[in-house]
């Protein structure tokens, strides 16, 4: 197969890279990430998602090994968030029924807050921008929480949370930090950390390279943790982003955090966030060696190559989110520069995140369809 199609929008080496383990685990301690293994390892249902192999891909890219971890399998809820919201809101709520717990969302942690919530039987309420599909807002629906819908984008319904949850005592499980609002972010990302947890038991192959889709960065810095406790060698990082909304791209790039403003929305909505989090972008700022950012033209046929088993034996569901570590890397290794710069050859074992099935059905089929 050709792959000229695929190409990146922006490449860029960090300049600031120094990675160091106690300084990315100063920022989010060993002893969570031990305690949300330990935590969500016990829930009914859990066991560790695939770590697939993307074999026909690796052949044709020359690499040793393409991993794909596959979260389309992550319980019920088809995405890695669901180790995130819903082990926040246990940790937070200690099993006092009598507590309501509260969410901004564009989606897939709002889901996985109300499922935490109903799972202990708390009362839940997750407030939605207009833009947020009818298909995502019925998942969360189903799992027995009152969705408030907000008119304007995310951060109305983030200011229309905080508003109504002050007012009612409520208590917010979001999953961005800020200067004030540290602690429950940490815990989502604790949560994340338990997928390189199980790959570290899944592989004896060394990582060498790993693509992080980043939003708020909030994945990205879970992974890098769980790396730098779980993983013995450390691997090239390389984030992930749409070109629409490359904020950790930008933020890096100029030293600091940096907003922009989102002009048009990426079919990647997961990952449509204008400013990084403060706590993972802590943990990013050094560990980070590279990012690049994608236009969101071959997302659709990605999922649909993925689905019809044309990079593995296995059919493989992707959403819109997961495509994007994989345009990265078949775009890194169509660009000798890039390739080169990444050292992306016949040793590499690269590690893509999988990071959510078919979580909006309609949307899926819509653009596998296409
Ligand atoms: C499926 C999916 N992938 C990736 C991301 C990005 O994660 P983060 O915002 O923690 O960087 C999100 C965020 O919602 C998501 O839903």
């Amino acid at each position: 197969m050709h792959y000229k199609k695929w190409k990146y929008s922006k490449f860029l080496s960090n300049k600031n890279y120094k990675f160091n383990r106690d300084n990315v685990l100063k920022y989010l301690p060993s002893s969570m990430l031990n305690d949300s293994y330990k935590t969500i390892s016990k829930w009914k249902g859990y066991s560790s998602t695939p770590l697939l192999s993307l074999s026909k891909l690796k052949q044709s890219l020359e690499l040793n090994n393409i991993f794909y971890k596959d979260e389309s399998k992550r319980f019920h809820l088809k995405s890695f968030k669901a180790l995130g919201g819903a082990y926040a809101v246990e940790k937070i709520s200690k099993r006092n029924k009598k507590i309501t717990v509260s969410s901004a969302t564009a989606g897939n942690h709002g889901r996985s807050v109300a499922w935490g919530a109903q799972r202990l039987g708390l009362k839940c309420k997750i407030f939605v921008s207009q833009y947020v599909s009818k298909s995502r807002i019925q998942h969360i629906k189903d799992l027995g929480a009152d969705v408030i819908i907000v008119k304007g984008k995310y951060d109305d319904s983030l200011r229309a949370c905080k508003k109504l949850s002050k007012k009612n005592n409520w208590k917010i499980i979001q999953d961005v930090s800020t200067k004030n609002y540290k602690f429950i972010p940490q815990l989502t990302m604790a949560g994340y950390s338990i997928m390189i947890k199980e790959i570290s038991s899944q592989t004896k192959k060394y990582i060498t390279h790993i693509f992080l889709q980043a939003g708020v960065g909030g994945m990205a810095a879970g992974i890098v943790a769980g790396v730098a406790k779980y993983f013995k060698r450390i691997p090239k990082f390389i984030i992930v982003e749409p070109d629409k909304a490359s904020c950790v791209f930008e933020s890096i790039k100029s030293s600091k955090i940096k907003k922009i403003h989102i002009k048009k929305e990426s079919l990647m909505g997961g990952m449509s966030c204008g400013e990084v989090s403060l706590v993972p972008w802590k943990i990013l700022k050094k560990s980070v060696g590279y990012c690049i950012s994608l236009p969101d033209n071959n997302v659709a046929r990605t999922m649909k190559l993925l689905a019809n088993a044309s990079f593995s034996s296995k059919k493989i569901i992707a959403g819109e989110n997961s495509a994007a570590g994989l345009i990265s890397l078949i775009a890194a290794c169509g660009d000798k520069k890039v390739k080169n710069s990444l050292k992306l050859d016949s040793n590499s074992n690269v590690l893509l995140i999988g990071c959510e099935g078919d979580t909006d059905i309609e949307m899926y089929q819509k653009l596998i369809n296409k």
